[in-house]
């Protein structure tokens, strides 16, 4: 098949959802005009964001997308034997699509691929590479916020659909919307189906503080690139050099929180209003909160799930989880 085969097939079949932008500007205005100043994480990943995080994958501190690409690696015949032939395999956050060529290469004849992203040049990037290197596998691109609705395409010979989750993306919801976002998840599934998910477990303090405040900054670029963003998109006149990342663990909360501390008090217009900081106030971007086992088993449940199997790394650092709709 050539490259231009690939391209219209992909142009033929690419579904967009208008959600997928169109509350950029209201979810900042309202974001920073709380007392704790928010600015929501699923704007992180434009073209730039999607690239540094794919650099925050291979940093050495990373443990996350090693330990779990090892799993995937380990333990591919299982999720097959589980999930059964012609399956197609639905990707929410789908990014580089990576670690699902793992996966469908150990299926049993995949029915189809569906990556759903946000970020709709890098979803249409890597649909065409993974179309290329999948000459037979119908890729069917969806651009749209995964945490809402929308309507999985019918697929030709389709036995069952299998949803694929990983890097621990779940911990990144709060405790409440990771079970809205697995009950959503289940009814875009529909009964029967299947959950491969990634879920980052609670360990040492040390090892967590250093995943997220590595020592090549990558990671406070990525958290600092969000007000670029702001900038660029909605005119903000933010100064990235008077913002700094930090990640602290927040033991009551069990998770990892993200925020970008003013340097001094300042203020920064975005859309003709104006909003205040003083010195050391900070913008709130990001949890990930780290599971137990027994915990998201039990979370998983409150959204209609049954855990069938799990795994994980011997240093118990990440698990994998296959669920079924209960
Ligand atoms: N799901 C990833 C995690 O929580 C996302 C992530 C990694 C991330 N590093 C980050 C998000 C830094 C924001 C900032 O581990």
């Amino acid at each position: 098949m050539s490259g231009t085969a690939v391209n219209l097939g992909l142009l033929r079949d690419y579904i967009e959802y208008g959600h997928a932008a169109d509350s950029f500007l209201d979810d900042v205005l309202e974001g920073l005009s709380q007392t704790q100043k928010k600015l929501s994480s699923k704007y992180f990943y434009d073209e730039r964001g999607s690239k540094l995080f794919d650099d925050i994958c291979e940093l050495p501190e990373y443990y996350p997308t090693r330990t779990e690409t090892g799993l995937l690696r380990t333990y591919a015949a299982e999720f097959a034997e589980l999930i059964g032939a012609n399956a197609s395999v639905v990707e929410f956050g789908s990014g580089s699509s990576t670690k699902v060529r793992i996966l469908l290469d150990a299926l049993e004849s995949p029915a189809a691929y569906i990556p759903v992203d946000i970020s709709r040049e890098h979803l249409l990037e890597s649909s065409k590479s993974l179309a290329s290197a999948y000459p037979d596998l119908p890729v069917v691109p969806i651009a749209a916020d995964y945490t809402r609705p929308f309507h999985l395409p019918d697929i030709l010979g389709e036995a069952t659909r299998v949803g694929f989750f990983p890097g621990s993306t779940i911990g990144n919801f709060s405790r409440d919307a990771a079970v809205e976002f697995l009950r959503t998840a289940a009814s875009d599934l529909g009964a029967d189906n299947g959950l491969l998910i990634g879920v980052d477990l609670r360990k040492d303090v040390g090892v967590l503080h250093a995943a997220y405040n590595d020592v090549a900054g990558i990671t406070a670029a990525f958290n600092i690139n969000v007000l670029r963003r702001v900038n660029r998109e909605l005119g903000g006149n933010f100064d990235l050099d008077a913002f700094t990342h930090d990640a602290r663990w927040v033991a009551d909360q069990s998770r990892i929180e993200m925020h970008l501390v003013s340097e001094r008090d300042q203020e920064v217009w975005v859309d003709g209003k104006c909003f205040v900081f003083a010195a050391g106030e900070s913008i709130h971007t990001e949890d990930s909160h780290k599971y137990g086992i027994e915990e998201f088993h039990t979370l998983a449940a409150k959204a209609g799930w049954c855990s069938i199997r799990h795994w994980t790394d011997t240093e118990d650092l990440f698990s994998l989880h296959y669920l079924r709709v209960a």
